[in-house]
C-alpha cells in the first residue's frame, strides 16, 4: 500500500504530559459489554483492545466505580481486586503489542440504571427517572424514580472515584478520564432538566458544577492531575439531558478545573462551527480531545479524516474516533494510507458478547493475506485445468 493521503500532523507524536503518543488519533471510550455478570474485563476484551494498540491514546471504555453506578448489564467495573486483575490483562496485552498509553473512563450512570443490572435503586441528584427505557437482562424496561443523593452519597461518590482511579493505576493504566459527558451522573448534576437540588450542588451555574470539580479534585490527589482527563458534551440532548444554558456553564466549568493541570480535556460530539468549540480552546490552556459529529447511520468513507483535519484546524491537539476505530483495529494505517474503511456493521451494539462485530472485523494484513490464499488457489486451480485434471 502506497501513502496516497497528503501527510498530516495527525500521524506525528504527541507529548501528553508525561506520556509519548505515536500519533495524535485516540480511541474514543466505547462500552462493548463484554465484561463477566461482575464487571472484570477479559481475554476477548484483551484480544480487541491489542487489535487496535497503534491508537496513539486508547481511552477504555466507561467503567463503574461503585456497584449503584452501574448502568447497563455486562459493563466493565472498577472498585474490586478482581476488576484490576481483569483489566490488567487488557493493559499488558496492549503493552505487548506495542500500544501507547491507556486511561481508562470512570462513568457513574446516576440515573442511567436499573434494579435488574446492579441489584440496586440508582442514585442522581434528583429523583427524575429517565423518560425512556434502559437495556436489562430481561429485556428493555422503563427507567426507576432514582433516589435524591444525600451530602453523604456525594462525599461517598466522590471517594470511590478516588479510590476506582487509583484501582486504575494498580491495573496499569497511564491515567483515568472523568466522564462528565452523555447524560451520565456527572452530566445530570451539571444540565438544570436533572439536577433541581436547593442545596450547595444545584440551582446556580456555580452550585451545578461543585460535584464535577470536587470529582476532579480528589481523583487529582489520588493519583495527580497529569493523569486524569475530563470528558464534556455540551449541548447534547442524549440520555434525556436539556443543557438548558451550556454557553455559561461550559465556560465556567472550564475555567474551575483550567489551572489543575489535568492531562487533557475531551469534547464528545464537538463542532467547530458552534461558538463553544473556539470559546474552550481559547480558554482551555492544556491539551484538548476532540471528537467529531459524525453520522448517525454509518461512519464516512474516509473514516472520519475530513472531520479530524477540520478540528485539528479548529485548534483541537488529538482527535477522538469512536466507530471507525470499532470496525477498523489498524484505523491509523488506514487513515494515513488511505485505504478503504470497513463500514460498522449494524449488530455493533449487542448485549450479546462474543467475538461477533467485536474481534472479527478485518485488517490490511489479514486481508492481503486472504487474497493471497485466494490467488494462491486460483493458479491451482488454473494449473489444474491445464494439466486436464
Ligand atoms: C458502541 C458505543 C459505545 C459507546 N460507549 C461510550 C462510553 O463508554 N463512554 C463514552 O463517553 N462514550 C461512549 N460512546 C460514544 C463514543 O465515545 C463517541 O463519542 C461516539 O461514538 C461518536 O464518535 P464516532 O462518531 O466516531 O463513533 C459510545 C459509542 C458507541 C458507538
Amino acid at each position: 500500500m502506497t501513502d496516497t493521503a497528503p501527510t498530516s500532523r495527525l500521524f506525528t507524536p504527541y507529548r501528553l504530559g508525561p506520556f509519548g503518543l505515536a500519533n495524535r488519533l485516540v480511541m474514543a471510550p466505547m462500552t462493548r459489554n463484554r465484561a463477566t455478570a461482575d464487571g472484570s474485563a477479559t481475554p476477548l476484551m484483551a484480544a480487541y483492545y491489542a487489535q487496535r494498540a497503534s491508537a496513539g491514546l486508547i481511552i477504555a471504555e466507561a467503567s463503574t466505580p461503585n456497584a449503584v453506578g452501574q448502568t447497563y448489564p455486562n459493563i466493565t467495573a472498577i472498585h474490586t481486586d478482581a476488576h484490576v486483575a481483569g483489566w490488567r490483562q487488557v493493559t499488558q496485552a496492549v503493552d505487548a503489542a506495542g500500544g501507547g498509553p491507556m486511561f481508562l473512563q470512570i462513568q457513574h450512570g446516576g440515573r442511567i440504571g436499573h434494579p435488574d443490572n446492579s441489584g440496586l435503586t440508582p442514585l442522581a441528584p434528583s429523583p427524575i427517572p429517565l423518560p425512556e427505557t434502559i437495556h436489562t437482562p430481561s429485556g428493555r424496561q422503563s427507567a426507576v424514580v432514582p433516589r435524591e443523593m444525600t451530602l453523604e452519597d456525594i462525599r461517598n461518590t466522590v471517594g470511590d472515584f478516588a479510590a476506582a482511579a487509583r484501582r486504575a493505576i494498580d491495573a496499569g493504566f497511564a491515567g483515568v478520564e472523568v466522564h462528565s459527558a452523555n447524560g451520565y451522573l456527572l452530566h445530570q448534576f451539571l444540565a438544570p432538566n436533572t439536577n433541581r437540588r436547593t442545596d450547595a450542588y444545584g440551582g446556580s451555574v456555580a452550585n451545578r458544577i461543585r460535584f464535577v470539580v470536587e470529582v476532579v479534585n480528589a481523583v487529582s490527589e489520588a493519583i495527580g492531575p497529569e493523569r486524569i482527563g475530563l470528558r464534556i458534551s455540551p449541548g447534547i440532548t442524549f440520555n434525556g439531558i436539556a443543557d438548558a444554558d451550556a454557553d455559561i456553564l461550559y465556560p465556567a466549568l472550564v475555567a474551575a478545573v483550567a489551572d489543575k493541570g489535568l492531562a487533557y480535556l475531551h469534547i464528545a460530539f464537538a463542532d467547530p462551527d458552534q461558538q463553544l468549540f473556539p470559546h474552550i480552546r481559547a480558554n482551555w490552556p492544556g491539551t484538548l480531545i476532540a471528537n467529531p459529529v459524525l453520522p448517525l447511520d454509518q461512519i464516512p468513507a474516509d473514516g472520519g479524516r475530513n472531520a479530524a483535519e477540520r478540528l485539528r484546524a479548529a485548534g483541537a491537539d488529538l482527535i477522538a474516533l469512536g466507530r471507525p476505530f470499532l470496525a477498523n483495529p489498524d484505523l491509523v494505517e488506514r487513515l494515513r494510507t488511505g485505504a478503504p474503511i470497513n463500514p460498522v456493521r449494524d449488530n455493533y451494539v449487542t448485549f450479546a458478547g462474543g467475538r461477533a462485530g467485536y474481534t472479527d472485523y478485518p485488517t490490511l494484513q489479514s486481508i492481503r493475506q486472504e487474497t493471497a490464499i485466494g490467488a494462491q488457489d486460483n493458479s491451482f486451480a488454473t494449473a489444474d485445468r491445464r494439466a486436464g485434471r
